[in-house]
């Protein structure tokens, strides 16, 4: 694996190192549940042992009895707890189940929290909760008894619905006359986030005042939901998070531990702190629901697409209508001639799933570009130029890309790849006893842009500061925030200061999506103009290192400060207020006039043992254009990680559901398989250059969710090549090749 960061090429910024380098090898960033508070009493959950029906009886007296013990919250002294609105976009709360019992609606749901004065007694209590169930059968995945199967997009009007929308031509006539036809249908497991941070939260009451040390990817979201369910006003609640370990989409919104720790601060007048244990987090937050896909392809002999037809299915629970509906973004790709696409939900008795990288393009592109794969073999043709000959910069739709290197991306690739050395006959390749498999597919995230609003202070030394509440979740958000501003003011990047993940900063947009660099980027850009403006009069943000003390002299000023919101075009006027009470938009991608994506074509090589079927991926090549990359080490990072989350998903993870019980039998990360170092071999990262000045101000399209995906489609293409078996259930395991 090559370590060293790429060389930029145009339109690149230098691969500088991460601002919070040494602040993390050092261990002197403070993560949320590092922060020292007086005297903290420690906070311990209690969750269900079933996953639909009520508590009959808790006995608390034993647990009660433990040393230590300060209070135990149950649905008996939390009815105060206001329940929040559920909103699946994104800002809200994870799930509308709110409440901690009587009544179970999923696995392992938080029944009862022991607060003491350890963290040992708190657990030696918990244990000793006597808690008794009238249990019901409960409904787990798709085909159990009551999975109750609905529309996900069930309020829009006709015109607006998604479903309606996401049509174009007659899919079904198209596909009865296709020369070449494809009729597949593919499986995504469950997948659960397992960031190495845990789900902590901390509470601190100071009189009226809260303060919440919680890892979050929305410090407002966050502040305005607790406040709600506390019922006080959010100026009283502060939300503290500089840095976070990995979130994923997992620490993007409410979860119900954070008003019960708050309310339990309160109740016995101490900071709390709790940290949920590594199991308790696969319900506690929300996870990656399983989803089928029914895929059909036509073509003309020569694989030009004349119809997609796509019909989904995930998993979401009784209360929550939570979809990805992928197709909403896979309907672009491609010129597809007719399009057809619907997604329902199956309603079952799990937690609420929720974001997890690319949440709607990888199960839906793995179906799309997997199919596609299928549709290549049939018409013998190379599946590359299947992709050449389907490429366009317009989409069915009529919709026009901004921009759009994927086949720059192909050959890029492809030929670092040496891929024109294949031979397409599967099983044709083979070193031995290992049977080697070659196959790509496309890699797409849709280019999310936000509001944010940001303050850039310049110093007549040089010394910059900016302040705004976005996030880094290990991504490289402070690095790259930074470099903006050292860029633009013309000072050493050495000289900027940046200050984040906190509520008392000025409004920015949520951690989610991709969009943090660039909707923040361009409102640092459009401060740095304002203060260059004032010092030199010109926007322009020509370098004014060399005669800064001057030109401050000739202004009169020690320092110049200017606060910037940055709205995208199409926002609304009041972005920001909106931000500030925990309501984020995000828009771009398919939602505009034009289309907005970043592009990746990923190949890679599989061995299976011709004897025991062992399957190994010993390397992948990536080619990715995103727009401006703005640090080609931090970029590289992204997309390195993203494919080996590919490989992981394509190989190893799943989260195994009791269908009796419908509970997670594997929910630990001991249990639930990803890949570790001796999996992965070569990873391959090509960076193309591109420009995209439409996009935004910072021409940068977002990286964070481009890598994982089309990874898994690859593997499953490769295999097929190299077995002749096709594997349309994701992960691919031994037993699958036998
Ligand atoms: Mo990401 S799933 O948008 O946090």
């Amino acid at each position: 694996m090559s370590a060293a960061a790429p060389e930029p090429k145009a339109n690149m910024g230098q691969p500088v190192t991460r601002y919070d380098a040494v602040a993390k090898v050092t261990g002197g960033a403070r993560y949320p549940s590092d922060q020292s508070v007086d005297r903290p009493a420690h906070a311990f959950l209690v969750m269900s042992a079933i996953a639909k029906g009520r508590i009959t009886e808790l006995d608390e007296a034993d647990a009660r009895a433990v040393p230590g013990v300060l209070d135990i919250f149950t649905h008996r002294n939390t009815g105060e707890l206001t329940k929040t609105e559920y909103k699946p976009g994104g800002g809200g709360a994870s799930t509308s189940m709110q409440g901690f019992g009587p009544e179970i609606d999923h696995g392992k749901q938080i029944v009862a929290m022991v607060v003491a004065d350890t963290y040992e007694a708190a657990r030696e209590a918990g244990y000793r909760l006597k808690i008794s169930y009238a249990e019901e059968a409960p409904t787990a995945t798709f085909g159990s008894p009551g999975a109750d199967v609905k529309d996900a997009d069930p309020e829009g009007s006709e015109e607006t619905k998604k479903n309606e929308r996401e049509k174009t031509g007659d899919a079904d006539a198209a596909l009865a006359s296709a020369a070449v036809t494809v009729d597949a249908e593919y499986f995504m497991p469950t997948q659960h986030h397992n960031p190495i941070e845990l789900f902590t939260t901390t509470c601190v009451w100071e009189g009226p005042k809260l303060t919440i040390h919680e890892p979050s990817q929305f410090v407002y979201g966050l502040k305005n939901n607790v406040a709600k369910r506390l019922d006080i006003s959010p100026d009283d609640i502060h939300v503290v998070s500089p840095f976070i370990g990995g979130a994923f989409g997992s620490k993007a919104q409410m979860t119900p531990r954070t008003a019960l720790v708050a309310l339990a601060a309160k109740k016995i007048g101490r900071p709390v702190k709790l940290f949920a244990t590594r199991d308790q987090g696969y319900t506690v937050s929300t996870y990656r629901a399983e989803t089928r896909h029914h895929v059909k392809l036509g073509a003309d002999e020569k694989g030009k697409l004349v119809a997609y037809w796509h019909e989904g299915q995930e998993v979401t629970s009784r209360p929550d209508t939570y979809s990805v509906s992928g197709t909403e973004e896979t309907q672009h790709l491609y010129h597809f001639g007719a399009v057809h696409s619907h997604v329902d939900v199956v309603h079952a008795d799990r937690n609420t799933p929720g974001f997890m990288r690319s949440p709607p393009v990888v199960p839906y592109v793995y179906a799309l570009e997997s199919a596609l794969d299928e549709l290549a073999v049939k018409l013998k043709m190379d599946p590359v130029e299947l992709r050449r000959v389907n490429d366009s910069m317009k989409d069915s739709f009529g919709k026009e890309y901004t921009s759009r290197s994927l086949m720059a991306c192909y050959d890029a690739a492809a030929e670092r790849f040496g891929w024109s050395a294949r031979n397409p006959e599967p099983g044709s390749m083979r070193d031995g006893d290992w049977l080697i498999g070659w196959g790509c597919a496309t890699a797409v995230y849709p280019t999310h842009i936000g509001a944010a609003a940001v303050r850039v202070r310049l110093n007549a030394n040089g010394g910059v500061l900016v302040q705004t509440a976005a996030h880094d979740l290990g991504t490289g958000a402070y690095t790259v925030i930074a470099q903006e501003a050292a860029d633009r003011l013309g000072v050493p990047y050495e000289n900027v200061e940046v200050e984040i993940g906190d509520s008392s900063l000025p409004a920015a947009t949520v951690a989610g999506g991709s969009n943090t660099t660039a909707s923040v980027c361009s409102a640092v850009i459009k401060a740095c103009a304002a203060i260059s403006s004032r010092l030199v009069g010109s926007s322009a943000g020509v370098a004014m290192g060399g005669n800064l003390g001057a030109l401050f002299q000739q202004a009169g000023v020690s320092q110049i400060e200017e606060y910037a919101e940055y709205v995208p075009p199409g926002g609304s006027a009041d972005a920001i207020a909106k931000l500030s009470k925990g309501q984020p938009t995000l828009t771009g991608g398919g939602s505009g006039e034009k289309l907005m994506y970043a592009l990746g074509a990923e190949f890679v090589e599989v061995r299976i043992n011709a004897r025991t079927r062992e399957i190994r991926c010993p390397r992948a090549v990536g080619a990715f254009a995103g727009g401006r990359i703005m640090n080609t080490r931090t970029a590289h990072s992204q997309l390195m990680g993203g494919m080996i989350w590919g490989i992981s998903s394509a190989l190893h993870e799943e989260t195994e559901i009791d269908k009796k019980r419908a509970r997670y039998v594997n929910d630990n990360i001991s249990e639930y398989l990803i890949p570790v170092n001796a999996d992965i071999k070569d990873i391959d990262v090509i960076m193309l250059s591109e420009e995209d000045s439409e996009v935004n101000p910072a021409g940068v399209k977002g990286l964070g969710e481009l890598g994982n995906v089309g990874t898994a489609a690859a593997i499953a293409n490769a295999v097929y090549h190299a077995t002749g078996i096709r594997v349309r259930d994701l992960p691919i395991r031994i037993e699958d090749l036998l």
